[in-house]
């Protein structure tokens, strides 16, 4: 078991590119399987959920091989269309296997995720949704066996909230359906244009991704592209507030600004003062002062603040001027974290979707365990401002979603080692 040793209070500094996205990642590698032929992805993270998508594009039958931050994989057609409980276990998202390889093989057979660190996470509107277009569905002590015996058609889905699994599932499993599927209410992140993205330039029909009517006109077939995924906005957000919290000045390389906004604000709220350019976005921490209190965060669905960015953003809000309040309205289990934040000198009380974050003026390093991918990196936030050493484990979870996260930081500065 790896941990994490930091010693705080270094100052970050200078230049930092920002990784691809783990979340347009995961089902652009599902929509592999909808393909025929070469997709060759570029800027994709090396990451431990990425590496379990790749496995199971693997059993599936296609090949799927890594070449630093390229991914090359190779599609003609699936060899089975089960998924063991195994590789399904490895990654919630594999959820998003289920619309992609209905749609390729007309049947897919495979154990349920099941709930995880930060909340229950059901299915019921991905499975609604197959439904309508034409799925019949066999649920069983936790596995599912889909098959589409006349074939996926086209269908009007209205989502009873904007969903990002399942708007990727509908998108996935209507592309190559006959007629015309419309998703009302869909999600809009970023990562849902960048898969409409990689899937139009494969050959589909998708219009309006980015938007909360997406429309999606069946196509027959699909075939492999190159694809660049974009970078990650969540680790940009958290990079900020490790500059915002030792009382840095860093430029983050190769981000999209207008995928920053809501985020961009809220640090704008405590103080911090930001320059844009092309495809960099320069943050520089108050000078001499501590931040300030950000008021209320509210998590919300894209363009709202993203509920991944919470955990770091609050253990900023845990050395602010003051009182800062958060609401959590996306995931019900997603303060786990703040009780080892306490560990470390934080004032921080949680009830329900709500926590309290009295602004303390100095964190002490400790002994802390992550239980989640976000609530490591906020813990890592926190190690890194502190005075002492933090000694972090559970450091698989940050492993997940943040790419080789201790040389990014010391090449910042940060005193940060994996041992
Ligand atoms: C995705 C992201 C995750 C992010 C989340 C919200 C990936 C791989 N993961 O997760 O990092 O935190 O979006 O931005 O992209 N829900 C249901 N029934 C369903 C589906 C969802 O009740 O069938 C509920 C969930 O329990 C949750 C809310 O809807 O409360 C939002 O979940 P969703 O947007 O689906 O999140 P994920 O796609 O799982």
């Amino acid at each position: 078991m790896s941990k994490m040793l930091i010693t705080g209070r270094r100052r970050l500094c200078g230049d930092v590119t920002v990784q691809g996205a783990k979340n347009s990642a995961l089902p652009i590698l599902a929509a592999t399987v909808l393909t025929k032929g070469e997709s060759v992805l570029y800027n994709c993270p090396d990451l431990s959920d990425v590496e379990a998508s790749l496995q199971i594009l693997r059993y599936l039958g296609l090949k799927a091989q890594r070449s630093g931050g390229t991914v090359l994989v190779q599609s003609d057609g699936l060899s089975r269309h089960d998924i063991p409980d195994e590789l399904m276990r490895k990654t919630r998202s594999s959820i998003v296997f289920l619309g992609a390889v209905l749609a390729s093989a007309g049947r897919v057979k495979l154990c349920l995720p099941g709930g995880c660190e930060i909340g229950m996470r059901p299915i019921d509107y991905h499975l609604k949704a197959l439904r309508r277009l034409g799925a019949v569905i066999r649920e069983r002590h936790g596995c599912l066996d889909c098959r589409a015996p006349h074939g996926l058609k086209g269908a009007d889905i209205t989502l009873p909230f904007p969903s990002v699994g399942a708007t990727e599932d509908i998108i996935l499993a209507a592309c190559t359906a006959s007629g015309t599927t419309t998703i009302t209410n869909a999600a809009r992140e970023p990562e849902i244009t960048d898969l409409a993205d990689y899937l139009n330039k494969c050959g589909a029909q998708i219009h309006g991704a980015g938007e909360s009517t997406v429309i999606i006109d069946g196509v027959n077939s699909l075939s492999g592209i190159d694809h660049a995924i974009i970078p990650d906005r969540i680790v940009a957000a958290t990079l900020m507030s490790c500059a915002a919290m030792t009382g840095g000045d860093i430029t983050l390389k190769g981000v999209v600004n207008s995928h920053l906004g809501a985020v961009l604000s809220v640090f704008e709220d405590a103080g911090c003062t930001f320059s844009a350019f092309e495809n960099e976005l320069r943050i520089k921490a108050p000078e001499g002062k501590r931040l300030r209190p950000m008021k209320i965060v509210r998590t919300m669905p894209y363009p709202g603040f993203p509920t991944d960015a919470q955990a770091p953003l609050l253990a900023a809000a845990a050395i602010a001027d003051g009182t800062t309040v958060f609401i959590e309205n996306i995931f019900e289990n997603r303060y786990r974290h703040t009780a080892e934040l306490v560990r470390m000198g934080a004032d921080i009380k949680t009830e329900g979707k709500f926590a309290v974050v009295e602004g303390v003026e100095r964190l002490y390093g400790a002994a802390v365990e992550a239980t989640d991918l976000r609530g490591a990196a906020a813990l890592i936030a926190a190690g890194l401002c502190a005075e002492g050493v933090t000694e972090l484990s559970g450091v698989r979870f940050l492993e997940r979603g943040y790419e080789h996260f201790e040389l990014t930081l010391s090449a910042l500065g940060a005193d940060v080692k994996k041992i």
